[in-house]
């Protein structure tokens, strides 16, 4: 089946690598912020993971942004006969969005459908983007609000200058990980990529060298009923296994905002990173979140490099997101 993820605009290139990440398929079309898929089946589950898609759907019909087309085009969209709303998303300069549910509304009623817009059973989305409308059945609507519920300073530890619970999910989606596999955290401060995971359902594991970032962990998972396995060490030495996990997405140290407990912030970065390829599984991927460039480091380490995405924070803050593979 064919599905467009209209993407966030947040980033340009974490949305597009999280859908990747997580869905098997064959990239057919790319057009500003929407990505187009085949896929065997679509699993809903994997759809609610997504932090930043605002939505997912079946596509219908692919047309020239043209009102003429688009009438065309929903003539003969095959949709359940069920009651249905139109909603057009512009992304970009184009046709206006009500023009455009206008135009499908019109051709929906005239082949009787019927049109409700106050409790429709299926949502047709229009989504504008460069020269084409892509019309299709909503599959998933993303709740990114859900997010926000769960901002650092909600939750019941906090400290300042954690990852905000978006950029943490898409770190965590960007390992590729599945729900039961085992995730592991390093430098877990308070737990914001820990929560994540473990709210798409897999086991996590997490330490970091101070013992009140430990406990403030601990207290921010129970909260949101995610269980656990938390331990106070130092990511120059793990006390973990040699290949025992499945994945791990962490936040680097760096220099201005956490004491570091190591000689140098290189010397550590350089032995976590050894440690961190030691515990992962052959074939595994890290997500390393770091606030200067360690490219170099990891690659001497022994990762393949896949991926680099930058996000941008504020002014003198732009994060460097590096998806590795060992
Ligand atoms: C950038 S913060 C992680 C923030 C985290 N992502 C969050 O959302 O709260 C880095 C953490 O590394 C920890 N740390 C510093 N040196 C360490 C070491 N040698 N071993 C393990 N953790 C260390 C600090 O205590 C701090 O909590």
């Amino acid at each position: 089946m064919r599905l467009a993820f209209e993407l966030s605009g947040e980033s340009k290139s974490i949305p597009r690598a999280e859908v990747l990440a997580i869905f098997r398929g064959v990239v057919v079309r790319e057009v500003e912020r929407v990505l187009v898929m085949d896929v065997e089946i679509y699993d809903q589950t994997l759809g609610n993971r997504l932090a930043m898609t605002h939505t997912v759907i079946e596509v219908k019909n692919v047309c020239e942004q043209r009102l003429a087309s688009i009438y065309q085009a929903a003539q003969s969209i095959e949709l359940p006969r069920v009651s249905v709303a139109v909603r057009a998303k512009r992304i970009g300069h184009g046709l206006r969005s009500v023009d455009v549910e206008a135009t499908i509304g019109k051709a929906l009623a005239e082949r009787g459908y019927e049109i409700d817009l106050a409790h429709p059973q299926l949502l047709v989305r229009a989504l504008l983007s460069e020269d084409v409308c892509i019309i299709g059945k909503t599959l998933t609507m993303i709740d990114r609000s859900r997010f926000e519920s769960r901002r650092p300073r909600l939750r019941p530890y906090f400290y300042p200058g954690v990852l905000l619970p978006r950029i943490a999910r898409a770190a965590v989606n960007l390992t590729g990980i599945n729900p039961n596999a085992l995730l592991f955290d390093p430098f877990c401060g308070t737990g914001g990529l820990l929560l994540e995971a473990g709210l798409i359902g897999a086991t996590v594991v997490g330490s970091d060298i101070d013992s009140r970032m430990v406990f403030g962990t601990k207290m921010n998972l129970d909260y949101y009923d995610v269980e656990s396995a938390l331990l106070v060490q130092d990511a120059q030495r793990l006390a973990l296994r040699d290949e025992c996990v499945d994945a791990v997405t962490t936040d680097l140290p760096y220099g201005r905002s956490v004491s570091i407990r190591a000689r140098s912030l290189n010397q550590l970065t350089v032995t976590a990173l050894d440690e961190i390829l030691r515990v992962l599984k052959c074939g595994a991927r890290a997500v390393l979140i770091a606030h200067n460039p360690i490219e170099r480091e990891i690659s001497d380490a022994g990762f393949t490099i896949e991926e680099r995405h930058a996000q941008y924070v504020h002014k003198s803050l732009t994060r460097e997101i590096v998806v590795v593979r060992k």
